[in-house]
């Protein structure tokens, strides 16, 4: 099966029945995406279909054969961060950084579709869960990186 992960083409021997997310972390080392509740619902391991934000732990690998996926590995680099990157840095959001990748993948998303949005757009777009409730610095953050894309 052929996929296309972060605009290199892989050819992968897998089943295709198994979720992106284990492909991603066990078969391919891109250990950013993370794996917390396996049923959607925190949204740690969010990535980009298609431009879109999608949980890879139910995304199966025949459902995203052909599309574009995008992992936190491919959104800046330490020469060159993406501006959620360096707002995420500004507004010291992580504790313990477990749902960060997630969150700044479902950012990314976000300010892709709607490079300024509203408090009640993030608080719609951003359903991720954080067990240290960095909620309002991931808000301030976006808020700062929407700024800086003006
Ligand atoms: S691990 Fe995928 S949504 Fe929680
Ligand atoms: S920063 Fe700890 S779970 Fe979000």
């Amino acid at each position: 099966m052929n996929l296309n992960i972060n605009a290199q083409s892989v050819t992968v021997d897998a089943d295709p029945a198994m979720p992106l997310l284990w492909l991603l972390r066990d078969t391919l080392n891109l250990t950013g995406t993370k794996f917390g509740c396996g049923v959607a619902a925190c949204g740690a391991c969010t990535v980009h279909v298609d431009g879109r934000a999608a949980r890879a732990c139910v995304l199966p690998l025949s459902v995203v054969a052909g599309a574009k996926i995008r992992t936190i590995e491919a959104l800046g680099t330490a020469d060159k961060p993406h501006a959620l990157q360096l707002a995420w840095i500004a507004e010291q959001v992580p504790q313990c950084g477990y749902c960060q990748s997630g969150m700044l993948m479902a950012a990314a998303a976000l300010l892709e579709a709607k490079p300024h949005p509203s408090d009640a757009d993030i608080d719609a777009a951003m359903t991720n869960i954080c067990r240290c409730g960095t909620y309002q610095r991931v808000r301030a953050a976006i808020h700062r990186a929407a700024g800086a894309a003006a």
